[in-house]
């Protein structure tokens, strides 16, 4: 029976609770949350909130619950050094150091270690810490194409400026990056890499790195990859594990990158990464490349693959603790899956939108079927459940085949009434298509 402690408070951590509650060591679960998550807390033995700046909150309750070990569910924490506190308290953790973590929170240090280790993946890139020389490079690449420019450091996902997208001209250019060196010490700026985008989440304990079925997330918010990019308004996967517009070697070959990335970041530091490597790739022309790192599990990622893992999720991350994930099975049911958040009609809208960012409102959940439910930024209160202006509740629908998946996560969200948007396009066949005949373009 061992007590956990996890922190974090949105659908990913909710996710990750109903996957520890599913354990047959009958764990105890202590959650630690910025704000009161009722899904979480109804799995909860106990529930502390507070934020995640707080080590010494954390680390008294930590204590309190006599926790064997933790699992860190936000980017936030790990930045500021939880793993390395709770290491300290003689807990450890599903998570790296603040050291490892940078594998997430410095584009440059995992540019630089791919570079330093001959490992394939990484585009053109050139990393800066003033603007001299910015205007030569950004010549120099546009010569076979556009740049993306980004912040060396957390940005909760939205730091990324593509051009085309984002920016237009070699002046917009120079001065968004002018922005971000106001706020970061340093700016990368690379060769914009032209394919489709996966995202593959891997267990890794320091030696060993496993993967879980690829999923593809939507970060616009709107129909047909239109609008602002958000957290992510939704994803699927697919049951024979793996996405119809990539080619067989294309997720062997991202999860030969991340196990040399781990076997890099053990010969660089010194230390063992223990915890999630989760790569976001793009199948690109002349194969796979890496376009970033996070040190956590996606959101909304971790609702595909957690719900069909079969192996016991409390023995997989007592495996990454012990160091012996090489002697672990770890099968994932043969399922395809679709996830869909239902968001408040004014999440991802530019402030001066009048329904940006409104005001919290009340929401009615029916009857959804087949579908799991998610919890994120809700609140539960004597007369029901209040949306914030961020993403309210996942909907995953999980089939035999995907367009089933996808009617169980779209019945699902008719039965959600309030002032609610959602994606409904996330795993339709046209969509779906839409990414098969791009790859055709790219690759032929
Ligand atoms: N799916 C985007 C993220 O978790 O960062």
């Amino acid at each position: 029976m061992p007590n956990i402690l996890l922190i974090g408070n949105g659908a990913r951590e909710h996710a990750i609770a109903e996957a520890l509650m599913r354990s047959g060591h009958q764990p105890r679960l202590f959650s630690y949350m910025k704000s009161n998550n009722p899904g979480i807390a109804s799995l909860s033995e106990k529930v502390a909130t507070g934020s995640y700046n707080d080590m010494g909150a954390i680390q008294k309750f930590a204590g309190s619950c006599r926790s064997h070990f933790a699992i860190i569910g936000p980017e936030d924490p790990l930045n500021n050094g939880i793993v390395d506190m709770l290491k300290d308290s003689g807990i450890p953790a599903i998570g790296p150091t603040k050291s490892l973590a940078r594998l997430e929170t410095s584009k440059s240090f995992t540019r630089q270690l791919l570079e330093k280790y001959h490992i394939p993946g990484n585009p053109k890139f050139k990393n800066f810490s003033s603007l001299s020389d910015i205007e030569s490079y950004i010549s120099e690449l546009q010569y076979s194409g556009n740049i993306v420019i980004k912040p060396d450091g957390l940005t909760g996902g939205k730091g990324v400026l593509v051009q085309g997208d984002h920016f237009h001209s070699k002046d917009d250019a120079l001065r968004h990056c002018q922005d971000i060196l106001k706020e970061h010490a340093h700016v990368i700026i690379e060769e914009k890499m032209e394919g489709e985008e996966f995202s593959l989440q891997c267990f890794c304990d320091g030696k060993t790195v496993a993967a879980a079925p690829p999923v593809q997330d939507h970060k616009r918010r709107f129909v047909d990859d239109k609008g602002p990019n958000t957290g992510g308004m939704g994803s699927y996967s697919y049951e024979n594990h793996t996405l119809p517009f990539l080619k067989s070697q294309d997720v062997p070959d991202a999860l030969a990158i991340t196990q040399k990335v781990a076997d890099a970041i053990y010969r660089e530091t010194g230390n063992l990464y223990k915890g999630i490597m989760y790569g976001g790739f793009i199948a690109a022309r002349e194969g796979v490349k890496l376009l970033e790192y996070n040190a956590r599990l996606g959101d909304p990622e971790a609702m595909n693959i957690l719900p069909l893992l079969k192996t016991d999720f409390v023995e997989l991350c007592q495996a990454i603790i012990e160091g012996t994930l090489d002697r672990l099975k770890i099968i994932f049911d043969n399922k395809a899956t679709v996830c869909k958040y239902v968001v408040p009609k004014g999440y991802g809208l530019p402030a001066n939108h009048p329904e940006a960012g409104s005001a919290s409102s009340r929401i009615n959940i029916g009857n959804v079927g087949q579908a799991r439910l998610y919890y994120a930024s809700v609140d539960k209160r004597a007369d029901g459940l209040y949306m914030s202006a961020s993403r309210a509740v996942a909907a995953v629908g999980i089939a035999e085949t995907i367009s089933k998946a996808e009617r169980i996560a779209e019945h699902a969200i008719s039965a959600i009434q309030g002032a609610v948007d959602h994606r409904p396009d996330i795993g339709t066949k046209a969509a779906i298509e839409k990414r098969v005949e791009h790859m055709k373009q790219i690759r032929g």
